[in-house]
């Protein structure tokens, strides 16, 4: 399969590309990645497919949130969170219904706090629930067999700088995320989150 990755090589996006690497083409995405890309500015997201033209599965590993108390966001904290994490990644799908091949697919990335919240994560948990939601009515219409899921991961071990807003959180291992990633590209669901943690 030819697979594009974006955010390939930040932390998440490494495991999808370890679980993946084998016997597949990856081609690697990022605002400084091989192939360059910024999902905020869709004709970035345009010029990026043009370059890299048909492929079988699109993963998303991307995603900027800002984490602040509920009485310190400003309205600009929402519109860039929602800009980033959830626009870029529709918006990445909204374009690559052009170029995924038929019965290919696309997986999201949320995270932990669409179900269980924390301290400072209002804007992350209002992001990852809109794309869970996204991708459970995404599925349903999606042309040529063309399937959709998100991979939604607690706070990953290899992440130390997390560990302090995710008190008491089972932590979660790289691998098993790239094992989801793995399983949303090579299975046969659709409109599903694979919940890792
Ligand atoms: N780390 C965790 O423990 C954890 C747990 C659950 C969920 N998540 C979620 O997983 C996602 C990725 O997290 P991460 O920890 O892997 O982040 P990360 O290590 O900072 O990696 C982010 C990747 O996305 C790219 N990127 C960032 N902004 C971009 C943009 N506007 N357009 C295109 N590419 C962009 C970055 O590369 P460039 O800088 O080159 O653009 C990098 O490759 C986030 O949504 C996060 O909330 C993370």
């Amino acid at each position: 399969m030819k697979i594009l990755i974006v955010g390939a090589n930040g932390l998440l996006g490494t495991g999808a590309v370890a679980a993946l690497a084998e016997g597949n083409e990856i081609i690697k995405a990022s605002r400084s990645g091989e192939v360059s890309v910024d999902l905020r500015d869709p004709n970035s997201i345009a010029a990026m497919y043009e370059q890299v033209g048909k492929v079988d599965a699109v993963i998303a590993a991307t995603g900027v949130v800002p984490f602040k108390s509920i009485t310190d966001l400003t309205l600009a904290d929402y519109h860039a969170g929602i800009d980033d994490k959830v626009l870029g990644q529709v918006e990445l799908v909204r374009q690559g219904l052009n170029y995924v091949t038929d019965g290919g697919s696309f997986t999201l990335t949320t995270g932990i706090t669409e179900r269980a919240p924390i301290l400072t994560g209002v804007v992350a948990s209002l992001a990852n629930g809109a794309l869970e939601s996204f991708v459970l009515a995404a599925a349903i219409e999606m042309p040529r067999g063309l399937r959709i899921n998100a991979v939604s991961p607690s706070v990953l071990v290899e992440a130390p700088g997390y560990h302090e807003y995710f008190p008491g959180f089972e932590q979660v291992t790289l691998k098993a995320c790239g094992k989801a990633y793995a399983k949303s590209v090579n299975g046969k669901k659709s409109g599903h989150t694979y919940k890792v943690g």
